[in-house]
């Protein structure tokens, strides 16, 4: 299959992989190690959308925006009750929500800068305020309202819960927010440009990126994982079940990359950090089964792990349902998609390459008797 062949690539600024050499990801210039140990979520979406990282001022003025503009119309949230809430998948809900948040804004179709970078603010806010909420309402729960001396990170999982989270969780989310960022022209950031650059307006963007994120080659890939660990259930049964996989060729949920040659950079800390809150839970077979899959599958197929194979575990530590896993992905790569979104608008080219036709040749049309 040759999908992309012949492909115009798109202009981007934010985020680049250099497979080639030593598989790094940087985020406008910064490696994404020093940025997963040290930065918060908010300086990185600051350095995504303005390619430099914000001084002390700026940093207040973004935390202060996203918090002005978390709350989410109650038209939007009663909505969720009008669905079939148990069924569906958050992702889809989520999706639906989004697409409705574009309905309350007045400045919608309003395609001036100023405008596109006040909705990219409201979207980035309002979407842990929708995932919460969501969860909650599915629970039979109210939603909670974010607290404004809490980051992002803490604020999410404040909303989820009703309780402050503990230092190691917050340190952890965070990180998983800030790995799963923005990452080159993956699936769901590519989705994103090509319905903006028809000049469509963000929240459609945003709302066919979800859709495209859903997909379990994609986003969707951790709360596959998280399935894989629990039907294996425990350590001693990882050993017949992964090779049984192996032999039948069937594919290890969070193995291997499209971009990647050595390894996926992120997965390192997300395995760091999943051992790391085993002393939060007391509980580790998750985080073992983990590394023993690692083991094996790495020394025997040469795929080393990518971001969503130990998100999983990570999530799971934090007490967080695991239908719940690819949206927050979203959560965090609204960030990205805004600012592919935002560059897209600012030098826009329709993005319409051509198919490769492989049918019959022409055909004489005969009419049905
Ligand atoms: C991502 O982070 O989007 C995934 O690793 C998929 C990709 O980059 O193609």
């Amino acid at each position: 299959m040759t999908a992309t062949r012949g492909l115009e690539g798109v202009v981007a600024t934010t985020s680049s992989i250099s497979s080639i050499i030593d598989d790094t990801l940087t985020y406008v210039g910064y490696n994404i190690d020093d940025l997963a140990e040290n930065a918060s979520f908010e300086e990185v979406i600051y350095l995504l959308w303005h390619g430099q990282l914000p001084t002390a001022g700026q940093l207040n003025e973004l935390k202060e925006q996203l918090a002005k503009d978390a709350a989410v119309p109650q038209e939007v949230l009663n909505q969720f009750k009008t669905f079939p809430i148990n069924k569906v998948h958050p992702m889809a809900a989520i999706r639906t929500a989004v697409s409705s948040l574009g309905l309350f804004d007045e400045e919608a179709d309003v395609m001036e800068k100023d405008a596109n970078y006040r909705k990219a603010v409201r979207l980035q806010a309002k979407l842990p305020t929708l995932v919460t909420a969501f969860a909650r309402i599915r629970k039979g729960l109210e939603p909670i309202a974010p607290k404004r001396d809490l980051g992002f990170a803490a604020n999410f999982l404040y909303m989820l819960t009703g309780e402050e989270p503990k230092d190691i969780a917050v340190e952890a989310f965070n990180k998983a927010l800030v790995l799963h960022a923005d990452h080159e022209l993956n699936a769901s950031t590519f989705t994103a440009r090509v319905c903006v650059a028809t000049l469509s307006d963000v929240y459609s963007g945003v709302t066919a990126a979800i859709g495209a994120l859903k997909g379990p080659l994609h986003g969707g890939a951790n709360e596959q994982v998280m399935k894989m660990l629990t039907e294996i259930g425990s350590v001693e049964n990882v050993d017949s079940y992964i090779h049984e996989k192996l032999n039948n060729k069937e594919k290890i949920m969070g193995f291997g990359h499209r971009v990647y040659r050595k390894g996926d950079p992120r997965a390192k800390h997300l395995r760091e950090m999943s051992e790391k809150l085993t002393k939060l839970t007391g509980e580790s077979h998750f985080y073992e089964m983990s590394t023993k899959i690692e083991n094996i599958v790495t020394s025997e197929k040469g795929l080393p792990p990518n971001v969503d194979f130990y998100s999983a575990s990570v999530y799971h530590s934090l007490g967080i349902d695991h239908d719940l896993f690819t949206p927050i992905f979203a959560v965090s790569r609204v960030s990205g998609w805004l600012a592919h979104i935002l560059e897209q608008y600012e030098n826009n080219r329709l993005i319409r390459p051509r198919a490769d036709y492989t049918g019959p040749g022409m055909q004489t049309y005969v009419p049905v008797e």
